[in-house]
């Protein structure tokens, strides 16, 4: 089974097979990682989104909870997985159901798009704890626990990295998974 590793970095920099971004679900970009990821990418990976999104007319791109996968314009790594997370709205509309599906979903089509070559790594960022404001003690434990549930199901996968922008994540992150990280 895959290892699961922690890193504090800008996750377009890494060089791994999938990243995965938190998007919207217009899929059209914005800020935050989903700002980051666009403008290292470059305009090819809007053009696959708008192309998804043209392709659901009246429904949404990617709906909150659900994972749709790209190619990566100019990024290092190989495809880009788009997830949408839920916005905290205190806790009582699903929130916790749909922050743990867009893990595990993203997870499984990953490994799902990369029959014929393995699934080597892919590289998370901190779903919902930005714009989306998910209190980020319990979104970092919802994304451990649902990790460490889906991984036996994807087993290709050599490595799973969480990756935190700022420290309060990283230090919650550090906490949950321990010193073997
Ligand atoms: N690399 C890794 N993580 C990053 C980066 C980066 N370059 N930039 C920001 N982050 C972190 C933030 O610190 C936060 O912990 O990503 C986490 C998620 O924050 P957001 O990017 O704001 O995403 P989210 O809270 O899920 O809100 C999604 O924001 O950008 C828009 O279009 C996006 O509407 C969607 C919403």
């Amino acid at each position: 089974m895959g290892t699961i590793k922690l890193v504090r970095d800008d996750i377009t920099r890494l060089r791994v097979d999938v990243i995965v971004n938190a998007a919207n679900s217009g899929l059209m970009g914005g800020g935050g990682v989903d700002g980051a990821i666009h403008a290292a990418a470059g305009p090819a990976l809007l053009e696959e989104c708008v192309r998804i999104a043209r392709g659901r007319p009246g429904l949404p791109a990617c709906p909150v909870g659900e994972a749709v996968i790209t190619g990566a314009g100019n990024l290092r790594c190989k495809r880009v997985v788009h997830t949408v997370g839920p916005v905290w709205r205190g806790g009582g509309r699903g929130e916790a159901e749909l922050l743990a599906s867009c893990y595990r979903k993203s997870l499984l089509l990953a490994a799902r798009s990369f029959q014929g070559e393995a699934l080597k790594t892919i590289a998370f960022p901190n779903i919902s704890t930005g714009i989306y404001g998910y209190p980020k003690a319990e979104a970092a434990h919802i994304a451990v626990e649902t990790v460490k549930k889906t991984l036996p199901e994807v087993p290709e996968l050599e490595q799973l990295i969480f990756v935190c922008f700022d420290g309060e994540n990283y230090r919650l992150y550090r906490e949950l998974l321990g010193a073997n990280f």
